[in-house]
C-alpha cells in the first residue's frame, strides 16, 4: 500500500457542491453508485476507494484494485442520453480518461473498443458502465502508482508509474478526469455522440485498419477493423468479405501472419 493517503478534500475543493465520497475499503464502489443513483444522487456523484477487494471488470471479469495505488472510481451520470448509454457513454468515458491521463502525467495512450485504455499493448484502465434507473454508472479503474502486478495479468496490465518512470498524483489526475467527464458529458448533450465517435476514431489505433480478434457472445470474429457505426459499434470486415457489427465482446490484436 502506498504511504499516502488519498486526499479527498483536495479534489472536493475544484468541484464546489459536488458529492465525493472516499471510501478506505469497499467491495466495489459499482453497487455503492448504483443505491446512491437509486436513491436519487445528482449527476457527477462519485464514490473512489482506496481499495476494492471485488472489483468488477467487464465480462464478467474482476478488476485487480492493489490498495493505495490505483484510481477506483464510480460516477454517476444522470445525462438525457443516460438510456442510449452503450456504446456512445462508454467510447466518451475512454477519451475522458486519455485525456485525463495526458494532462496529469503527460502520458499518451492509446483506446481499443470499446473502453480500453492501453499503454503501448498494456491494460493501464478501464471503463465499466452500468445503468441504474435513470442513470448510468461508469465505473473507471487507473492503474496509477502500482509497481508490478500479479503473474496471471503482468503480461496484459501496465500502471502511469511503470509507464512513466515515476509516481503520479492521483488527485490531480481525479481533477482532470471529472472535468473531461464533465466537457463530454455536455458535449453529448449539446450536439450528441457523433463529435465522440469521430474523436474516438480519431484517438484509436484499433478504430481502422486494424486486424483484431474478437470474441463476441456468438463467436469468433476475425478481420480488419472499419470504423465504428452511427451508435458506435465496431465494424470489422472479415477475410470473407462480410461487414461484422461488433456489440459486444473482447478486442484483441489478431496474431501476425
Ligand atoms: C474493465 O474490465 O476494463 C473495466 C474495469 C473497471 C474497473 C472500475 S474500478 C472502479 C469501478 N468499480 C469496479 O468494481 N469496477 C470499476
Amino acid at each position: 500500500m502506498s504511504s499516502r493517503c488519498f486526499d479527498a478534500e483536495a479534489v472536493r475543493v475544484r468541484f464546489p457542491g459536488r458529492v465525493i465520497l472516499w471510501f478506505d475499503s469497499v467491495g466495489s464502489t459499482m453497487p455503492l453508485a448504483a443505491r446512491l443513483a437509486a436513491e436519487g444522487a445528482a449527476h457527477g456523484t462519485v464514490v473512489g476507494a482506496e481499495e476494492q477487494t471485488a472489483g468488477q471488470g467487464r465480462l464478467g471479469r474482476s478488476w485487480y484494485s492493489e490498495p493505495g495505488n490505483g484510481l477506483y472510481v464510480s460516477i454517476v451520470l444522470r445525462a438525457a442520453h443516460a438510456a442510449g448509454a452503450f456504446p456512445g457513454l462508454t467510447l466518451a468515458a475512454g477519451l475522458a480518461a486519455q485525456e485525463a491521463i495526458l494532462r496529469a502525467c503527460g502520458l499518451h495512450c492509446d483506446l481499443r473498443w470499446p473502453n480500453d485504455i492501453l499503454i503501448g499493448d498494456k491494460k493501464c484502465a478501464g471503463i465499466l458502465l452500468s445503468i441504474e434507473g435513470g442513470a448510468a454508472i461508469a465505473g473507471i479503474g487507473i492503474n496509477v502508482n502500482h509497481s508490478c502486478f500479479p503473474p496471471e495479468i503482468a503480461h496484459l496490465a501496465t500502471s502511469l508509474r511503470l509507464a512513466g518512470g515515476r509516481e503520479f498524483s492521483r488527485e490531480k489526475l481525479l481533477v482532470e478526469l471529472l472535468e473531461s467527464v464533465d466537457f463530454y458529458c455536455e458535449m453529448i448533450g449539446r450536439e450528441g455522440i457523433e463529435p465522440v465517435l469521430r474523436l474516438f476514431t480519431q484517438m484509436s489505433s484499433y478504430a481502422r485498419g486494424r486486424r483484431v480478434v474478437v470474441e463476441t457472445p456468438s463467436g469468433i470474429v476475425e478481420g480488419i477493423t472499419e470504423g465504428l457505426d452511427a451508435q458506435g459499434f465496431l465494424r470489422v470486415r472479415t477475410d470473407n468479405g462480410r461487414l461484422e457489427r461488433i456489440m459486444a465482446g473482447g478486442v484483441r490484436p489478431a496474431a501476425l501472419r
